[in-house]
């Protein structure tokens, strides 16, 4: 997406030789207008799918996948990072390992709000090991609900995540996959075949 890209360029800052920090329009301080264009964006690759609900991560996937929500007209659920060991109750439960963070934490979703009758679409600003995003696989496929693919802003394509969940037959859509980074260069992005 021609808009997310020139904005990277413009705003982003390459830290070391991995780190992209976007944090002036999409993770912390969030630029609505461009999430509006995302959202939009989302809907038209999704569009032939009829999708039921969002499902994301907190914290910095909530505010994309509200806007994209609203593109859906459905509702958002936002997987809990939990911190509690005893994890009790009605929830889906899944352990994501961050090598970004170095640290193992579950994420949980209440059965309330996810089921076999659901048609999910996963939203997450950024996608790098793929952490994050296997877990929430995990949690859909304990729901028994089917899963219609996942829209992320930021794909690190030189790093596996992207390839990992492909691989597995899960539909990936990334509004802007950056091929390679550096401090002195800047961000360069895969042309769109290659994916
Ligand atoms: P991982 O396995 O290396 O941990 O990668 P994953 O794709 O699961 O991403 C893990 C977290 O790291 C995510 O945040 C993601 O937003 C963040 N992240 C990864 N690479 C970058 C980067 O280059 N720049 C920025 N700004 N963030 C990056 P999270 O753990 O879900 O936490 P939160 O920030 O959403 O609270």
């Amino acid at each position: 997406m021609r808009l997310l890209e020139e904005r990277i360029r413009r705003d982003g800052i390459v830290r070391g030789e991995d780190v992209l920090k976007v944090d002036s329009f999409l993770n912390h301080q969030m630029d609505v207008e461009l999430f509006a264009e995302m959202g939009k964006e989302f809907k038209r690759l999704f569009e032939r799918e009829e999708i039921t609900k969002i499902l994301t991560i907190e914290a910095s996937g909530i505010g994309i996948a509200c806007v994209a929500a609203q593109c859906f007209g459905v509702p958002v659920v936002f997987a809990k990072k939990s911190k509690t060991k005893n994890i009790e109750g009605d929830v889906y439960t899944s352990k994501v390992e961050s090598f970004t963070h170095g640290r193992v934490y579950d994420i949980i979703v209440s059965k309330k709000f996810l089921g076999p009758e659901d048609k999910v679409l996963l939203i997450d600003d950024f996608l790098a090991n793929g952490a994050a995003l296997m877990g929430l696989i995990s949690l859909v496929w304990e729901s028994g609900a089917s899963l219609a693919g996942a829209g992320i802003c930021i794909e690190k394509a030189f790093q596996p995540g992207g390839e990992r969940i492909r691989n597995m037959g899960v539909r990936v859509e990334s509004l802007a996959r950056v091929k390679c980074m550096s401090e002195e260069t800047g961000v360069e992005f895969c042309k769109e075949r290659e994916v």
